[in-house]
Parts: structure tokens; sequence; C-alpha cells
């Protein structure tokens, strides 16, 4: 059985990381403060109080892991780049230490035959937006594209594989309306501003990627976990298909279609965002690839007031407390490039946490995510990579260390990397999938 013979030959295998997640070193070489810094230092909102302080240490210790990659096998990988870094106070004076820090990332990962696989944005951003009024403000959009045509012009001669966000959902809707991410408020309007000005940012930053980098192929990244109706009841249809509003529809709507949802504008009623002439059609700048993160669904129901309200999962679950779901992820593939004629996909982030070296858990989770994959493929949907989160485990958000997602196991007190099963796994799959290539089923 050729598992693996539909896939394209230039079909890119990686794993995925951010910036705050695996850097530490917040306070060197010039880089300014993050709200990510700013809410992890606030007490109650992360377990343990863990901090991104000094999290991997990937800052000073990148030669090692780049090792780890090579021994991996990827043809690729993913990493952010920290904006704080770059233009310490979002907009203003360029930090050289910053980018220097990530022109010698690229070299070493040229050097090593690992194409660089660059995230502008993964959440981090700097503090001072913030105090200016973050991503609700038209400006931040305006700094951000700044930002980007300063990293196109130092990387754009050697990075092909460009991102501009990671998951507007998650920098927008969690850090503003449900506060459970950085910058931690909780205002509906600001919410929908901060998606809106995430979206535009994004259109403003495709264009100065392809000004800087002609040569770029240019894609954003997007979570897309399906919301399903806990019952056939026309209530829970109607909360499920809000759910999926504000989910998934309001970021791929106007980045696929260059509209947004006129059920969700609806919902939002005087939260509109402030859309101006023109930035639909920058919001839906073409790409040359999507971006999908797929971990899980959720179930929905209808609460007494009708809104949704997430059920309890059914299935077994990840240390997460995500429902172990493949047909999600096949779902997902197949609705954008069915409903939305989407650009050629990657799945930008495949992953579960669970404990343990001899992580057998995780491996039957990758493997029938894999095949999920697969079975889109070989239905006609126009895959071309995939990404496991994550190469190290690492700062989990508001889990902090608690939840480990790497194939690479990271023990915090002395920054030890110890390969897990997994990551064994990994690299036989990567070349098992090569050498099929090579010799194709006669
Ligand atoms: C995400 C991320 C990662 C998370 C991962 C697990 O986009 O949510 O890119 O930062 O760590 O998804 O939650």
């Amino acid at each position: 059985m050729h598992r693996f013979a539909d896939l394209p030959c230039d079909f890119l295998w990686g794993v995925a990381t951010s910036a705050y997640q695996i850097e530490g070193a917040v306070r060197e070489d010039g880089r300014g403060a993050s709200i990510w810094d700013t809410f992890a230092a606030a007490p109650g909102r992360i377990a343990h109080g863990d901090t991104g302080r000094t999290a991997c240490d990937f800052y000073h210790r990148h030669g090692e892991d780049i090792a780890l990659l090579s021994a991996l096998g990827v043809d690729t990988f993913r990493f952010s780049i920290a904006w704080p870094r770059i233009v310490p106070a979002g907009r203003g004076p360029v930090n050289a230490a910053g980018l220097d820090f990530y022109d010698r990332l690229v070299d070493e990962l040229l050097a090593a035959g690992i194409q660089p696989f660059v995230t502008l944005f993964h959440w981090d951003l700097p503090q001072a937006l913030e105090d200016a009024g973050g991503w609700p403000e038209r400006a931040t959009a305006e700094a951000f594209a700044a930002y980007a045509e300063v990293v196109a012009r130092r990387l754009g001669d050697r990075v092909r594989l460009w991102t501009t966000h990671n998951e507007p959902y998650c920098s927008s809707w969690l850090g503003y309306v449900t506060g459970e991410f950085a910058p931690g408020r909780t205002d509906l309007a600001a919410g929908a501003a901060a998606a809106h000005h995430v979206l535009l940012s994004h259109g403003l930053a495709v264009a100065a990627i392809r000004r800087e980098a002609p040569s770029a192929q240019v894609g954003i990244v997007l979570d897309s976990w399906p919301q399903h109706a806990a019952t056939a009841d026309e209530r829970d249809v109607t909360a499920a298909r809000a759910a999926d509003g504000v989910r998934n529809r309001l970021f791929f709507d106007p980045v696929l279609l260059g509209r947004y949802p006129d059920d969700v504008l609806a919902a939002l009623g005087a939260a509109v965002p402030p859309v101006r002439d023109g930035d639909l059609a920058t919001i839906a700048a073409p790409l040359d690839f999507l971006g999908i993160n797929n971990y899980s669904h959720n179930v929905v129901r209808a609460g007494p007031d009708g809104r949704p309200v997430a059920v309890p999962p059914r299935g077994p679950t990840t240390d997460m407390g995500w429902e172990i779901r493949p047909t999600g992820l096949y779902e997902v593939l197949l609705r954008l490039q069915r409903d939305y004629g989407s650009p050629p996909l990657i799945v930008t982030e495949s992953g579960a946490a669970f404990e343990g070296i001899d992580d057998r858990d995780r491996i039957a989770y990758l493997d029938a995510y894999l095949d999920a994959m697969l079975r889109a493929i070989a239905d006609g949907v126009d895959v071309r990579g995939h990404f496991v989160w994550s190469l190290l485990d690492n700062f989990e958000w508001t889990e902090g260390y608690a939840k480990r997602f790497g194939l690479v196991h990271v023990d915090y007190a002395t920054l030890a990397r110890t390969p897990k099963a997994s990551f064994y796994w990994y690299r036989d799959t990567i070349a098992r999938s090569r050498a099929e290539r090579a010799a194709p089923a006669a």
C-alpha cells in the first residue's frame, strides 16, 4: 500500500513553533515588551504563574534545535518573528539586533537544508501599541504593515514562504472579547474592530511583502474548528451556525470572498467593525496558499437566550480536553476548497498535548489526522504541506508549561531536549513518504 501516492512531489513536511512560546530572552538585545509579557506577569492569568521569560531558550539554543530539525528530516521549519524584537515600540525605530537574530536563524536553517516558513504575527503585539489602543485602532494595522516591510526587505532574498498572521480569531476575539488571551480585554466592539484591523493589516502586509520580495509565496494561517450542533433541534442548529460565524466565517469570508457574513454583522449590531471603502478588497488580496490549523471541533447547543453554549466532548480527548476528531480536519479542508474555492492549502498545525516520552497517544493522534488529510487529498483537495505543532514542548499560553505538545521533551529545569517516540515516528513517516514518491507504484 502506497500511503503517500497522492502527495505532490514538492509536498512540504514541517514542524511549527512561535516566538513567545519558545524563545525566552525577553529582555535581550533591545527587545521591547509584548502584551504577552504583561499578561503573563499579571496574577492569575497563566497556570502556575508561568511566563515566557525563559521558555525553551530557543534564542540561545537554536543551534541545537536546528540539529534536531535535521535529524527529523523536515523540509521546512515554521517559526514566528517577534515584532517587539524588530520594532520595540511597535512603530518607529528598528532594532538592528532583532533583525540580525532572525537573519542568522534563516542562514542557519538554509545551511542545514531547511526552508524557513515565517509567521509575522503570532500574538506578541508590542505593549506600546496596546497602550495606544491595540488592534481596535486602525493605526495598529498600519504599524504592522511597516514592520512587515522591514522584515521582508531584510529576509526576502532568502525566505520564500511567508504568512502574515496566525489565527486572527485568537488575537482578536480571545484577546479583546472573551479576555482569555492577552491583552485580556472584554469588549465586543473592541473585539470586532480588532478582528477587522488584524485582517486589514494582513492585506496591507501581503502588499508590502510582494513589493519587497517579488518571488515570495504569501498566505495567512486561519484557525478552523468546525462547530457542530448537539442535536438536530432547530435552535441548536441555529446556535451552531452563529458559533461558526464568529469562529470561522468572520475570518474565512473576508479573506477568501471579500465580504463579511451578513448574519455575523447583524448579530454584532452596534458593535460592527469600522470598515472603510476599499478595506475588503485589501483584505481579500490573492494568496499563494492558505494555512489551516485544526485540532478539534466544538459541539454546541442553544442556551436559554438562544446563544451558543459549548457542550462537553463525547469522545476521547487530549490533555487540553479537546476531543480527538480527525474527521474535523477532513471536513475543514473540503469546506475551504469546495465552498470557498480557496488557494492551495497547507496544514500549518496539527498536534496534541499528551504527557510522556513514550507518547503513543500522540503518535495515534497524528497518524489519524494525517490519514484525514490524505483522504482529503485523495478526494481532490489541493494540500501542499503538513506541519506538526510542535517541535518542542513549550509555553502553551494560559496553560503555561503544564501542557506538552512537543515531538521533543523539554526539561524546564535544565532545558535539556529529549526526542519522544513521536519524533522518531514523524521522522520515519517523512522518510517513507519520500521513498514512496521516489519509487511510485507501477
Ligand atoms: C495556535 C497556536 C499555538 C498553540 C497550539 C496549541 O495557533 O493556537 O498556533 O500557538 O500553542 O495551537 O494550542
